[in-house]
């Protein structure tokens, strides 16, 4: 669990909830610097293993570290602080602010003269645009209301914070399924330029398309428990489909 290729790895996690038994026994890690997704059918654990290891669900047992050192985080804000962002469906961007407020959500830029603080508007607008085209991320303009945007910018403007806020680690729960077919291949378009920038990314996906394409290696889970795992390169969507329905248990 200690090498130093890995960003995050957990073992022996279980989760229940009343009666259900929704984590059993998952060992997962994600090397730094690399797209890991996960895959798995609805219900098999997915967005609470996700949950376990930043910090909204505390598992029931199993160890879990981050950065080469054992991690139990209190919530996701403390999974934040140690620079692991989760970007929901449901985006925690607010809709009254501008683009440029939400990317300085929480760490707006204050500039002192004397004994009063100001918010240095100016610099979080020339920063934000910085970041956005860093990331080749197209929105009208930094002083649009981000209730004016579309879910693909909305998702894009999210992942942008992430990054700005200096996040090693971005975390991705499903977060093509409510967009269109271009919103969606500008959200994989900014995957892939998060892995350029050595940021390392979990992507949990139903899309075994978009699996292939993006990640470099993927853990499928079925019914709690973690069922396979496999460089991206040697598999296949066929794989990936007999391992999260079972069917691979008599070829594997
Ligand atoms: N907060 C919760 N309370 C009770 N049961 C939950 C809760 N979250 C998830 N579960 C259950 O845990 C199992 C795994 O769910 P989930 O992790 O959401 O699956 P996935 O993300 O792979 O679709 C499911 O049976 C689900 O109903
Ligand atoms: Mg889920």
């Amino acid at each position: 669990m200690s090498d130093p290729g890995t960003i995050l790895a957990c073992r022996g996690i279980h989760k229940h909830f009343g009666g259900i038994h929704a984590l059993k026994d998952v060992a997962f890690s994600a090397k730094r610097g690399e797209v890991t997704a996960i895959v798995g059918d609805n219900g098999a654990g997915k967005s609470t293993l996700i949950r376990c290891l930043v910090g909204v669900h505390q598992p029931d047992a199993g160890e879990i570290t981050f950065d080469g050192r054992p991690a139990r985080f209190a919530g996701p804000d403390d999974a934040r602080r140690a620079g692991i962002e989760t970007v929901h469906q449901n985006l925690a961007l607010v809709d009254e602010l501008t683009v440029a407020q939400n990317l300085f959500l929480n760490r707006e830029i204050v500039r002192r003269i004397g004994p009063f603080r100001f918010l240095d508007r100016r610099a979080m607008k020339h920063q934000a645009r910085e970041l956005l085209s860093r990331l080749s991320i197209n929105v009208p303009s930094v002083e649009q209301r981000v209730r004016r945007l579309s879910g693909g910018q909305r998702q894009a403007i999210s992942i942008c914070r992430a990054v700005g806020a200096g996040a090693a680690l971005v975390i991705m729960d499903e977060p093509t399924a409510a967009l269109g077919v271009q919103e969606t291949a500008n959200v994989e378009a900014l995957v892939r330029r998060l892995r350029e920038e050595r940021v390392s990314v979990i992507l949990i996906s139903h899309n075994f398309d978009q699996v292939m394409r993006l990640s470099d290696q993927v853990w499928a889970m079925r019914a709690g428990r973690v069922v396979g795992t496999r460089r991206t390169a040697e598999t296949n969507g066929n794989e990936l489909v007999a391992l999260i329905t079972g069917a691979a248990g008599k070829a594997a």
